[in-house]
C-alpha cells in the first residue's frame, strides 16, 4: 500500500494512505479524488499549499498506536547499523509490543517473525502493521509455545525486547545460525550486565552495548540551536554473535 505525507510545516504534516478521498484539516478541506504523486503540491480549500512526500520511518513510527514501550528510529537504525541483518536476512523478533519493530525491520530484511505472549499487543501490533508496514513480510504468532516448533540455525539475527533476555537464551544458541546476530534491548546496565554474562556461556561472543542520543537542530536564516527537547536514554542495545 502506498502511503502519503501531506507536508505543509514540521507543525503540520499529515499521513495518509490511498484510501481516504477527502481530508478535514484546521487549514480546510484537502481533496484528495485523484492519483496523487510524490513531489507534487496540492491546495486546501483554504488555499493552504501542501507537499506530497514519501513518509519516512519516523514519520510512521511516531503515528502508532502504542499499547507497549516501543523502540524508536535512533535506536532501530542503530539495530542495522551494528549488525549483519540485510535483505536476505530471516529475523525473530521476541516481544512484538506495539510492532514498531517489527515495521521497520520488515522495510529492510527478508522476513520477520514476530512473538509475543500477549493477545491483545500482538492484535494491536497487527492493526498498526496493516495500517503502515508491509504485512506479507511479517508472521505474527501469539504464545512462547511455538519455541518448542522452530527448527535449528533458522534465524538471521533474534531481536529481543523484554526485561530479562536471558530466559531466551537456550532458545537463541539453538535457533540462530552460525555466525548470525544476537540483539537485545533493556532500559538499565545491571539488566544488561546479567544478560550479558547468561548469553557469553551460551556460544555468543563479541558483545557490543551501545546507547543513542539524537538532539535535533533547529535551523533558521539569522540564528540555529538545539531544539529544547532531544531524544537521551530510552534503551541500551547489545549486539552479540553466534558460533559453532
Ligand atoms: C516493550 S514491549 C516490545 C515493544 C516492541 N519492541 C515495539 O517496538 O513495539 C515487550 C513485549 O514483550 C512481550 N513479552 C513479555 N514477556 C514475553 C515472553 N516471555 N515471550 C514473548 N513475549 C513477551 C510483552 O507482552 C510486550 O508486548
Amino acid at each position: 500500500m502506498k502511503r502519503y505525507l501531506l507536508w505543509n510545516s514540521l507543525e503540520s504534516s499529515i499521513l495518509i494512505n490511498e484510501t481516504k478521498e477527502v481530508i478535514h484539516t484546521h487549514k480546510g478541506k484537502i481533496h484528495l479524488d485523484r492519483n496523487l504523486e510524490y513531489g507534487e503540491c496540492i491546495y486546501s480549500t483554504k488555499n493552504k499549499k501542501y507537499y506530497i512526500l514519501k513518509p519516512t520511518n519516523e514519520d510512521i513510527n511516531l503515528r502508532l498506536s502504542r499499547k507497549t514501550n516501543t523502540f524508536l528510529v535512533k535506536d532501530l537504525s542503530m539495530i542495522l547499523g551494528f549488525s549483519s541483518l540485510d535483505k536476505n536476512s530471516v529475523v525473530l523478533e521476541i516481544g512484538t509490543g506495539s510492532g514498531a519493530g517489527t515495521i521497520f525491520l520488515a522495510n529492510f530484511v527478508k522476513k520477520v517473525l514476530s512473538i509475543d505472549i500477549n493477545f491483545w499487543n500482538i492484535l494491536n501490533a497487527k492493526e498498526n502493521i496493516e495500517k503502515y508496514g508491509n504485512i506479507d513480510d511479517v508472521v505474527l504468532i501469539l504464545s512462547n509455545h511455538y519455541v518448542d516448533f522452530v527448527k535449528e540455525k533458522m534465524f538471521d539475527g533474534v531481536v529481543i525486547d523484554l526485561p530479562e533476555p536471558e530466559i531466551y537464551s537456550d532458545f537463541c544458541a539453538r535457533v540462530v545460525k552460525d555466525g548470525g546476530d544476537l540483539i537485545f534491548a533493556v532500559p538499565n546496565i545491571e539488566q544488561v550486565k546479567k544478560a550479558r554474562e547468561v548469553f557469553s556461556k551460551k556460544n555468543f561472543v563479541y558483545f557490543r552495548t551501545i546507547e543513542v542520543w539524537v538532539r535535533k537542530w533547529l535551523v533558521r536564516p539569522d540564528y540555529c540551536r538545539p531544539y529544547h527537547e532531544m531524544q537521551a536514554h530510552s534503551m541500551f542495545f547489545t549486539f552479540c554473535k553466534k558460533i559453532k
